[in-house]
């Protein structure tokens, strides 16, 4: 795997726990993508080629370290950590296409649209994004109401669609060539990516029954904390990182004329953001006291971590 969520400071054991989901959640997906449909053999080749064997998986990682420290059994959270990684890999392979972020290297390998070609990369985006809200419909999920799956389901849905994720690559497409204000930015990551870290977060709590409350209240500002500590941290790792270890292409945001936070507001003052909302992630979590102390260690890998 090209790129681990490891920062050389976490425990060995919460390291253990953070292989154990990426294992997991391996196996799920290859499941999920073992789709019969015939005539689409390239198509299927070229989604597997995208999902399986490699990324972080933090997505599915919070679902499971959330449900888990609520209690849901783990074969409860396989669906809605499935969903939310298929997401996120179709909006990667939309990313890298010419018409958007235009890269050729991604997880350590060529992009989907290098690798296969334009069209296929397109069509995989459709098709995983179809397959996630599938997973969520139909996949079971003992001891989950179908009311709670509706949920899940309008969840994932927000924060894929406009006010989201797709959304937020819209503002990042528009704004290319601009300035941007700081609060700006701070939006646009919240969309593009804060939403897709958020709803992770939810869905683990939705699986485990929970829906109101303190604790949700808590893990609602502990995902956005973290979702734009994430981007912040892409953006710094863009300027600063190795390819190597990052597994996809530096310095793309300027050569593209990116507004990003380092590009608006310096490398330090990004640093130092990153830093407060990592740490305002890990105070949000005081509610639901020590059954949080795997999140809080995770929230310190998205903002230490250098892939
Ligand atoms: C990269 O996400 C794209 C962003 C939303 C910043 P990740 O850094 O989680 O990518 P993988 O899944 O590990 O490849
Ligand atoms: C991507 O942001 C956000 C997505 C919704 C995919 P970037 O364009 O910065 O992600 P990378 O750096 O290509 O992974
Ligand atoms: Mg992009
Ligand atoms: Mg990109
Ligand atoms: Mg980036």
């Amino acid at each position: 795997m090209s790129a681990r969520l490891t920062d050389g400071t976490a425990s060995a054991d919460f390291l253990a726990r953070v292989a154990s989901c990426q294992a997991r959640i391996e196996s799920v997906l290859d499941a999920a993508l073992t789709l019969p449909d015939p005539g689409t053999e390239r198509l299927r080749d070229a989604m597997r080629y995208s999902v399986l064997g490699a990324g972080k998986r933090l997505r599915p990682t919070l679902v499971y370290l959330t449900g888990e420290s609520l209690g849901a059994p783990l074969a409860r959270l396989d669906a809605p950590a499935a969903a939310v990684e298929l997401i996120h890999v179709y909006s990667l392979v939309h990313d890298d296409l010419p018409a958007m972020d235009d890269d050729d290297l991604r997880r350590g390998r060529a992009t989907c649209h290098r690798a296969y070609d334009e069209a296929t990369a397109i069509l995989v985006g459709d098709a995983l994004q179809a397959l996630a809200f599938a997973v969520l419909a139909n996949e079971p999920m003992l001891g989950t109401s179908a009311e709670t799956r509706l949920a899940m389901i309008r969840l994932l849905a927000r924060a894929t669609g406009t006010g989201g994720m797709a959304g937020g690559q819209a503002v990042d497409l528009a704004a290319v060539g601009h300035t941007l204000t700081v609060a700006a930015i701070e939006n646009m990551h919240r969309r593009k990516t804060g939403a897709l870290i958020q709803c992770s977060v939810l869905l683990g709590a939705l699986a485990a029954g929970v829906q109101q409350g303190a604790e949700i209240a808590a893990l609602e500002r502990f995902g956005a904390e973290i979702g734009l500590a994430f981007q912040i941290q892409d953006d710094i790792l863009d300027v600063e990182g190795d390819p190597l270890v990052l597994g996809k292409s530096t310095g793309a945001d300027a050569a593209h004329s990116k507004p990003t936070y380092p590009s608006t507001a310096g490398l330090a003052a990004s640093r130092l953001r990153a830093g407060e909302l990592r740490d305002a992630a890990i105070a949000a979590l005081e509610p639901l006291g020590a059954r949080a102390a795997g999140l809080a260690q995770l929230a310190k890998l998205v903002v230490d971590r250098s892939s």
